[in-house]
């Protein structure tokens, strides 16, 4: 009853997943979720249909990243330019953490999900923070799957927030220029609990970064499916783990 939709017995319902190559599985899987508003239009549904039904990829895609033994998935929710958008719709999104908190976190938490944000709770509204605070501190000892939501994220700013604290401990007399190195600039970024992804997902077709983890990506493997995020399903992540597993990395060498 317990384990409903997590772990094995899910796994069973999805042979494809058997066919993947396990040590091929990248531990950091970073996804930048997109299509929510194109895929309600064309079903003739308010954007926000959207976002709602984007939730529950969310779960899909967490399940199928847990059964693999994928050690971190790190979503991309809300963009620090996101704010752009209507208020209604900005209020919409600052809504769903709570909505799938409430249904999903004490599966979660049975499935030894570690919840975790990224970004720049300042701007958050109050119950936004609440609600990820909440499932942070409950799942804070769990040992799996880390599940990192990007949340009023942008790595221009996070980039600029590091640059800023190295040189104020320069001008402090705590750091010389040329002490700094990547381990520094790491230690200033909000990944900094965290390895750079391995994959990077991006749904809907769209070829871009949209400021996400720019530092953190620098050699990361990039995916790109023009299925948008509320029909993205697990088979979807397997075909992306599947190609990650064919992919040669060099990092600049042979
Ligand atoms: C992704 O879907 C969700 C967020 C950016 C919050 P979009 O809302 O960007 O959907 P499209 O790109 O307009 O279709
Ligand atoms: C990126 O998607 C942000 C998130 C998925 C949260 P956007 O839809 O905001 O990106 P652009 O505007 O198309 O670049
Ligand atoms: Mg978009």
């Amino acid at each position: 009853m317990i384990k409903r939709f997590w772990g094995k017995q899910r796994r069973e319902d999805v042979p494809s997943a058997d066919s993947l190559t396990l040590q091929h599985v990248p531990e950091h899987v970073a996804i930048i979720m997109d299509g929510n508003g194109r895929w309600a239009k064309g079903r003739g549904l308010p954007r926000v249909a959207g976002h709602h039904s984007g939730m529950k990829a969310v779960k899909r895609v967490t399940i199928a990243a847990n059964d693999l033994g994928v050690k971190y998935l790190t979503l991309y929710a809300f963009s620090t330019e996101n704010w752009k958008r209507p208020k209604a719709e900005v209020d919409f999104l600052m809504k769903l953490p709570q909505q799938f908190l409430e249904i999903e976190l004490e599966e979660l938490i049975e499935n030894n999900v570690q919840v975790r944000m990224m970004g720049y709770r300042s701007e958050l509204p109050p119950h936004t923070i609440a609600a990820m605070e909440e499932a942070v501190v409950k799942t804070a000892n769990n040992t799996g799957l880390v599940l990192n939501f990007a949340l009023n994220y942008g790595s221009r700013a996070e980039m600029v927030d590091a640059v800023r604290a190295i040189a104020a401990d320069v001008r402090d007399g705590k750091l010389k220029p040329e002490d700094i190195d990547d381990a520094e600039m790491e230690r200033h970024l909000l990944s900094t609990t965290l390895p750079d992804p391995d994959l990077l997902i991006r749904t809907s077709g769209e070829l871009r970064l949209s400021n996400f983890m720019l530092w953190q990506l620098a050699y990361s493997e990039l995916w790109f499916t023009d299925v948008y995020w509320p029909e993205f399903t697990e088979k979807h992540f397997y075909e992306a783990i599947a190609e990650y597993g064919r992919r040669a990395r060099r990092y600049g060498g042979l």
